[in-house]
């Protein structure tokens, strides 16, 4: 039995291997050329051999398409055979194909993760026969670079690591209250003021110390250019988020007439000017229900489909305060003018106007599961955050939906208990908690279940201020997100936790490998812990399960 991870569909391992040396080939067939391009690139770097074009069977690695492999496991499917004088690499469509290498370069070792040879390494495939296909289309991971910047390298090596999990959809939180991160060429301040804040909070929002120098960054659009097309290479789509109407004082900061001017808060202590937040929690400033602002954000929009080929984009609509559209008098005459009856109503209005400005530009909104309140168009969908609820109600009124229930993937969770835990927030939510979560709720019948487009682990930021944080708030957790979001598991009880474990001990090496620096299954390192940093840890287990 091999280590792989995720875990394939079927695999039937035979005797004797094949050795792959400085003279074998890459035989690259039609339709293969992301896969031909990344495997010469990451084995030729770890092995040091050319991998070579070629035309000779024998001592080759053979990368092609196949319509039976389309037909039996799909476009995302593949056939590895590994037999001892050559490799046929077989995929149902471009992207399987990339898949299966992914499982071809766990097959040649740990080793074969690094970007340089290591002396007097042999390169080893066992002789086997996989068949593999994914559980769901959509396999997520959010990144939320609003309340840390993660610089450019690091969401490319972000974007490694989920191919490496054969995950698939990058969801990029690129706006918050404590910052705005994606170039608007004609907005310019939303960057220049909206990107960067005088100072920073240091743990929960209840913690007294405070980071006093400047945090900021934003992509230029070339970045984001950079950005999506390297995620594609990789078969990962780039689903950007705007988050609108709460959520969005960076924004206001930057353009004051976006906010309700009637009755804007001030947002730091002492100042009365609007400033890009510099607090955790969610702000009470949010966006007027005006015309400009709709007419701002299709500017914004129109930009971003520039950026971004995805069919959806993610308008965030969660966590919007009341407070200020009760209280301003705009706000309430435009309640009346538009005959809605509440606040509730009012922001359902606001989300339904991009609704249909996505649809009339053959785009799909997406937003988190507040958005259902207020009755959502028809071509829609959903991330279900607070837990199944909202995915229920949305697949029962035909949406399809993303699962990310906090109670199970919200990764800025803790992950044990002790007291060296670094940062706590939240529930504990293990390693294991996480392989044993079900991403398609019980509660739905078949029907409705095709609605689950599949699932998404999200990685809130705020206690997360480097690479360190949020690798180790990531992983190992997001390994075992991805097999249950990849691998046809049986149900969350009869689930083989002690055979992942078993892998994992493989896995980790691989990590290693690659630099990440994960929380190891003894607990923090001294250097991964943060004495003295108040976090927010709550007892028991979360409700909703
Ligand atoms: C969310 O966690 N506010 C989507």
């Amino acid at each position: 039995m091999n280590d792989l991870i995720p875990a394939p569909r079927h695999v039937h391992d035979y005797t004797g291997h094949f050795a792959l040396g400085p003279e074998t080939c890459l035989m690259a067939g039609e339709g293969t050329a992301t896969t031909e391009r990344w495997l010469r690139g990451v084995l030729g770097a770890a092995t040091g051999f050319p991998l070579a074009a070629g035309d000779t069977a024998a001592n080759a690695v053979q990368l092609y398409l196949h319509p039976m492999v389309t037909k039996d496991l799909g476009e995302e499917g593949y056939r590895l055979m590994v037999r001892h004088d050559t490799v046929h690499l077989v995929g149902g469509g471009p992207a399987g194909l990339f898949w299966g290498a992914q499982t071809l370069r766990q097959l040649l070792g740990p080793d074969a993760f690094r970007r340089a040879p290591l002396p007097d390494r042999h390169w080893r495939l066992p002789v086997t026969h996989i068949q593999d296909s994914p559980r769901f289309r959509w396999r997520g991971l959010m990144l939320d670079v609003a309340r840390h910047f993660m610089p450019k390298e690091g969401v490319l090596r972000h974007l490694d690591l989920m191919a490496a999990h054969k995950l698939n959809v990058f969801h990029f939180h690129l706006t918050d209250d404590q910052g705005w991160r994606v170039e608007i060429k004609r907005y310019p301040r939303l960057t220049e003021v909206g990107s960067w804040r005088a100072r920073t909070k240091i743990g929960h929002r209840a913690s007294p110390l405070w980071e006093d120098k400047p945090h900021g960054g934003f992509y230029t659009q070339d970045d984001i250019r950079e950005i999506v097309a390297y995620a594609a290479e990789r078969h990962i789509t780039v689903v950007p988020e705007i988050d609108v109407p709460g959520h969005s004082q960076a924004a206001i900061a930057a353009y004051p007439e976006l906010g309700n001017t009637d009755v804007v808060t001030a947002s730091t202590e002492g100042s009365t000017a609007l400033s890009v937040w510099d607090d955790w929690g969610i702000s009470a400033n949010v966006l007027a229900p005006t015309d400009n602002t709709l007419r701002f954000y299709e500017g914004v929009f129109e930009e971003l489909l520039e950026l971004f080929p995805s069919e959806f984009v993610h308008v965030g609509g969660d966590e919007c305060r009341k407070d200020q559209w009760r209280q301003s008098p705009a706000a309430q005459a435009r309640i009346r003018e538009l005959g809605l009856a509440d606040e509730d109503e009012l922001q359902s209005w606001f989300v339904g106007h991009f609704d249909k400005w996505l649809t009339a530009r053959g785009r799909r909104l997406i937003g988190w599961d507040e958005i259902i309140e207020g009755g959502l168009a028809k071509g829609a969908a959903v991330s279900s955050w607070r837990g199944y609820a909202g995915g229920i109600a949305a697949a029962r009124a035909g949406h399809d939906v993303v699962m990310c229930p906090e109670q199970y993937v919200y990764l800025d969770h803790r992950q044990a208990p002790g007291e060296d835990e670094p940062v706590p927030i939240g529930f504990v939510r293990t390693l294991e908690d996480v392989y044993r979560f079900e991403p398609v709720p019980a509660q739905l019948t078949e029907d409705e279940a095709r609605h689950v487009l599949g699932t998404q682990a999200n990685v809130w930021t705020e206690v997360m201020e480097d690479q360190g944080r949020v690798d180790y708030q990531t992983y190992p957790r997001l390994t075992a997100f991805a097999e249950v979001a990849w691998s046809a598991l049986p149900a969350p009880a009869e689930r083989d936790f002690a055979g992942f474990e078993r892998r994992m001990s493989v896995h980790y090496r691989r990590l290693d490998a690659l630099g990440v620096g994960y929380r190891p299954p003894s607990g923090p390192l001294p250097w991964q812990r943060r004495p003295g940093v108040l976090g927010r840890p709550i007892e028991g287990a979360p409700p909703n399960r």
